[in-house]
């Protein structure tokens, strides 16, 4: 660590968090001592479909805490699905908000609570400390390990006019309490489980390279590497084991906290661009940039991604580079698709490179990259 960032002020906030088997069952007591009155339960269809927000009602329900729900929520939530929750949620009166799913859900329950207390489009909000009127109370419980949108201080939302995705960065997006249960996970198909892991291991790597990293960050998104490199590969083979399950949330956790105060990098960046336009996973789209990032990156931190590397121990015969390792463990999970297989097109490299200029997360990757080096790595990436 070198001293600068030794001695550069930080702050550190997380939100209050409960982790345990069936704490999911606690969001109705919860709810009830936030004074909810009335809540928006935001969901989707998949977690609806698995029972998991029948599960949350019925806590609700058992708290005699009433509630309507807004399950419009697609991948990569949009701006509209926002608008739409916020009329429900002004409609049918609601003083709180409890998101059960993933990171879509998470998201778009932030902005429903921001937009409905200031009742303004949530386009308004892009960037870092727009937001200047308190939410209303928030309850998250993922259902996923890997957004960590459960702790993070941020959310992403897609401006379907726009074909872009926008990011917001707000204290106020951070939820009062999240309950981090690991049985919901144990229904994420293999796919979804390994997209959102690999978003996890992204947002460790990028916190622990990040300018915006402290002594604080470092713990948590070490932790969170390990955590990933041990944990996903075995859920991937057991995912009914519960124990298994909780290491990944526990990953996330450590994850969310990291990147949540040091910031991301251009993994994100890039990504968010990639999936402004087309319809990518998250994770999926992170996974195919992230060795390539690293491996531009390495020369402005080599100690820091020598560390991540150590974690992946020795994976060859031959000596190889942290960025290798990442690869070597991608494939291992059987991601073996490039960009351009996932359907990005060339020509759409020079808008994705204006977009990775523009975003947030660019400000704290660890080396300064000019056009010319963003444009290779999606090269390289695809
Ligand atoms: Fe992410």
């Amino acid at each position: 660590m070198t001293r600068r960032n030794l001695l550069n002020p930080r702050k550190f906030v997380a939100p209050e968090f409960i982790c345990g088997h069936r704490v999911l069952d606690l969001a109705g007591q919860y709810a009830r001592n936030f004074g909810m009155k009335k809540v928006l339960l935001v969901t989707d269809h998949g977690v609806r479909a698995e029972g998991w927000m029948e599960a949350v009602a019925r806590s609700l329900a058992e708290a005699e805490v009433p509630f309507a729900i807004f399950d419009s929520v697609s991948e990569n939530p949009r701006a509209h699905e926002v608008m739409a929750g916020m009329e429900v949620y002004q409609s049918e009166e609601c003083n709180g908000i409890v998101a059960v799913g993933g990171g879509s859900p998470m998201d778009c329950a932030k902005g429903i609570g921001i937009t409905s207390s200031s009742m303004r489009d949530i386009l308004a909000f892009e960037g870092v400390d727009r937001v200047s009127i308190p939410p209303p109370p928030l309850i998250c419980i993922p259902t996923t390990a890997g957004s960590s949108a459960d702790v993070s201080q941020f959310a992403v939302i897609k401006d379907e006019a726009g074909k872009r995705k926008i990011v917001i960065i707000s204290k106020a997006l951070i939820p009062d309490i999240s309950l981090l249960d690991p049985e919901p996970l144990t229904t994420m198909s293999r796919d979804l489980t390994i997209d959102t892991g690999m978003d996890a291991l992204s947002h460790a790597v990028e916190a622990y390279a990040s300018n915006g990293s402290s002594p604080m960050t470092d713990m948590h998104a070490l932790e969170a590497i390990r955590l990933v490199h041990s944990a996903l590969p075995a859920v991937v083979e057991d995912p009914g084991n519960l124990e298994l399950r909780f290491l990944s949330l526990l990953a996330s956790l450590h994850a969310g906290l990291a990147f949540s105060n040091a910031s991301l990098g251009a993994t994100h960046a890039m990504a968010h661009g990639v999936e402004g336009i087309y319809d990518i996973t998250h994770g999926r789209c992170n996974a195919l940039l992230l060795e390539h990032v690293v491996a531009a990156n390495y020369d402005a931190a080599p100690e820091r991604y020598d560390r991540i590397g150590a974690i992946f121990g020795t994976v060859t015969a031959e000596q190889i580079s942290p960025a290798e390792k990442i690869a070597v463990f991608r494939r291992s999970l059987g991601i073996t698709e490039t960009l351009a297989s996932a359907g990005v097109r060339e020509d759409a490299l020079p808008t994705l490179v204006q977009r990775a200029y523009a975003d947030p997360d660019m400000a704290t990757n660890p080396r300064n990259l000019t056009c010319e080096e963003v444009q290779q790595i999606y090269d390289n990436a695809l």
